[in-house]
Parts: structure tokens; sequence; C-alpha cells
């Protein structure tokens, strides 16, 4: 393995990915394939865009001619696919382009590792694909997604299985909980909330707040994916957790506590449509491989609230242009009808 064809490494999990692994590998080569859209952003890589180690290709998972031409032109050996729609409100609004990239995409990019007999295709999919759980999920559980980006994510790891079964395609899964870190989106709770915190505007908490997320710092994630790149067995699905359940609340909390800010701020709005009220992970699987994530709860908010109160260059572009609109229409006619809610 030394040539690394990066899919959706603009986006924020791929982006901290590809600078983890220059930096740990002198000797591999880091290949970012994106369509580089709403929340792909070069901004994410400019630290990492003069190593000689690094190439940047825009494309589309969805195009077999583009995703054959850059496995071609950098003799690709190893796929870590990152490109997916990630986020389920606008999945919920729309959900065209959540089946097209993350399970048609999921789809070409299996046929080129068949086609080109890579050594490893990787997929980077969620706790979601098992839906709302009472207990940790294990990776032999049943697949019950709810929402449509979820159910996206699910047919996508069924087809990396398919390929493995089928057609022998070196293939492994991590699955894994509520990433937080440097550059994610602002449309995800905890860069909404940082950002709006700072920015005094309202926190849109859905519903009663209760729902229950297991957060987990982006280096922890990136670490699991290498090291089941390195040491995970072909075929297997691996469940990558933070062991930091807390309800959305508690967050809440938090980024109001650590920024001074006035508890005035949290508006209770309608809630999102089939919200699932708790994921939960069993990490077994992925412990037996040596890892485990190295973040507590406060560790990995802290860190995140500071990268955002420090970055503001790089978030007050984003939520300058296109992503006003989006705001607007995700979020317009439930804060005209909010309420106060004490958290
Ligand atoms: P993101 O939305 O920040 O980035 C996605 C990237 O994929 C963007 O750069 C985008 O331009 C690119 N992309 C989208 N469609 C594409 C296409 N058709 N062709 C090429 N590139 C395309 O996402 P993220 O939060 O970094 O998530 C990355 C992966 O991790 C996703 O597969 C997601 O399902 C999974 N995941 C995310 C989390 C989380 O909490 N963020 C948790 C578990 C799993
Ligand atoms: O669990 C892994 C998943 O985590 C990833 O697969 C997804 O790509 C990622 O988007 C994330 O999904 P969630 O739906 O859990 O994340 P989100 O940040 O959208 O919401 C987290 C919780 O916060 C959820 O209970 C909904 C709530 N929420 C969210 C938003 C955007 C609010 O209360 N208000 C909000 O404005």
């Amino acid at each position: 393995m030394k040539n690394l064809l990066v899919t959706g490494g603009a986006g924020f999990i791929g982006s901290n990915f590809a600078r983890y692994m220059l930096e740990k590998y002198p000797h591999y080569k880091i290949v970012v394939f994106d369509k580089l859209t709403y929340a792909g952003n070069l901004d994410n890589l400019r630290d990492v865009a003069s190593s000689p180690r690094y190439a940047f290709v825009q494309g589309d998972i969805c195009s077999a001619d583009e995703v054959q031409g850059a496995i071609r032109a950098h003799a690709i050996d190893t796929i870590v696919n990152f490109a997916a729609e990630t986020h389920v409100d606008r999945s919920i609004l729309d959900a065209d382009a959540f089946l097209r990239t993350n399970v048609v995409g999921t789809f070409v990019l299996l046929e080129a590792a068949k086609q080109f007999g890579l050594e490893r295709y990787h997929q980077i999919s969620t706790d979601e694909v098992y839906g709302w759980v009472d207990k940790p999920a294990h990776e032999d559980d049943p697949l019950i997604p709810r929402s449509p980006y979820a159910a996206a994510k699910a047919s996508g790891d069924l087809m990396v299985n398919a390929y493995y079964v089928t057609h022998h395609v070196p293939t492994t899964i991590t699955r894994a909980s509520n990433t937080v870190g440097p550059y994610q989106y602002p449309e995800k709770v905890v860069p909404l909330f940082i950002t709006n915190a700072l920015e005094n505007e309202p926190l849109p908490l859905y519903g009663d707040g209760k729902q229950i997320r297991d957060w987990l710092y982006v280096t922890d994630h990136c670490e699991a994916v290498d090291v089941v790149l390195h040491q995970g067995k072909v075929g297997e699905v691996y469940n990558v957790g933070g062991d930091n359940e807390r309800h959305n609340v508690e967050v809440v909390k938090l980024i109001l506590d650590t920024l001074d800010k006035s508890p005035d701020l949290v508006r209770r709005v309608a809630d999102r449509s089939g919200h699932d009220r708790r994921y939960s992970l069993g990490i077994e699987k992925i412990e037996q491989l040596g890892w485990k994530p190295r973040h507590s709860f406060e560790g990995a908010l802290t860190e995140t609230i500071h990268w955002y109160a420090e970055n503001k260059w790089w978030w007050q572009k984003i939520k300058s242009g296109d992503y006003r609109e989006y705001y607007e229409r995700q979020y317009g006619e439930r804060l005209r009808t909010s309420e106060a809610i004490t958290v």
C-alpha cells in the first residue's frame, strides 16, 4: 500500500485523514479525488497542498471514466472512500444526490477496484446504518437505517460486502460515530452551534434535546481507519466509537460554558422528522486490533471549540455564501416559531 486515492478528501474527515497519512507515512502518496460539492473545500487542504506526495483531482465518484483516469494516472493501489452526501437534514429535504453518490458512486468505485485489482477498497461508513438503538450495536447486527442518508449509506455497505463475496475485492468497512474537529462544515450540530454562539445567533435545538450521540474526535477516527487499513481483516466491518455518549443538551451546555455565552441563545425548534433517539456502538472488535479512542468528550469538544474560535476566516467565508439560503430553508420558519428552553 503506497498510493492512496482518498475520495471525498476535500471534506471534513477526508482532509484530516489526508493530513494524518502524509505526516505518518513518509513514503505514501495521497491523491485526493473530490467533486467539490458545497461541502468540499480546498481551504481544508491548503497546508498540505505543496507536498510533493500530495495531488488533487477534481472528479465525481459516479463517473467511471474520471475514477479510472485517476487510478491510471497515479498508479493507485488503494481506495479509501470518504465521498458522500453526509447531512441527514439535507437528505430529508431532497435525497436524490444521496442515492447517486452514496450508492451508485460506491458501486463505481468497487467496479474500478475490481477491474484494476487494487490491494484494498476501504469504505467509510456510519453508526446510523444500525438505526435507533437502545443498546450498543455490533458489527453483525441488522441494518435498520431510518433516514434517507442512513439508508443510502447502508446500501453502500451492502454493495461493498457483495463485491467482497462475489468478486473477491479486498474490502474493509469502518462504521464510526459522530465525529468532531477542525474543518467540519457548519451545518452539523457542533460547528453550527459553536459558530452561531460566537456570533450571538440562536442555537436551534431539535425537540427536547435528549437525543444521544457518541462523540469521536477526528484524529481518533483517522487513526482507526489507519489501523483497519494496515491490520484489519479483509471482508470485515469494524465499529469506531468514541465511548462518549451524551445527550444533545450536554453538548450545548459545554459549548456555552466554554465560550462564556448566555443560555438564552438556545431555542427549542420543531424536531427533525424520524429523529433517531440514540446511536451507540460496541467497539470490542477494533479494540482487539489495539485501537481505542484517545479523546474524552470534554477534550474533543474543547479542542473543536478553540479551533473554530481561532479560525473564523475559515467558516465566515462559508457562512456568507449559498449557506444563507440553506439556513433560511432549514431554520427560518423553525426559528420564527421557536420557544425558549432551559438547558
Ligand atoms: P463532508 O460532507 O464534510 O465531505 C464529503 C466530501 O465528499 C466533500 O468534500 C464532497 O465534495 C465530496 N463528495 C460528495 N459527493 C461526491 C462525489 N459524487 N464525488 C466525489 N466527491 C464527492 O463529509 P464528512 O463528514 O467528512 O464525512 C466523510 C465520510 O464519513 C462520509 O462517508 C460519511 O458518511 C462518513 N461519516 C461521517 C461522520 C461524521 O460525523 N461527520 C461519522 C461517521 C461516518
Ligand atoms: O452518527 C454519525 C453521523 O453523524 C454521520 O454519519 C453523519 O454524516 C453526520 O452528519 C452525523 O449525523 P447526525 O444527524 O447525528 O448529526 P447532526 O450534527 O446533524 O445532529 C446531531 C444531533 O443534533 C442530532 O440529534 C440532531 C441534533 N441537531 C442537529 C442540528 C443540525 C439539533 O438539535 N439542531 C440542529 O440544528
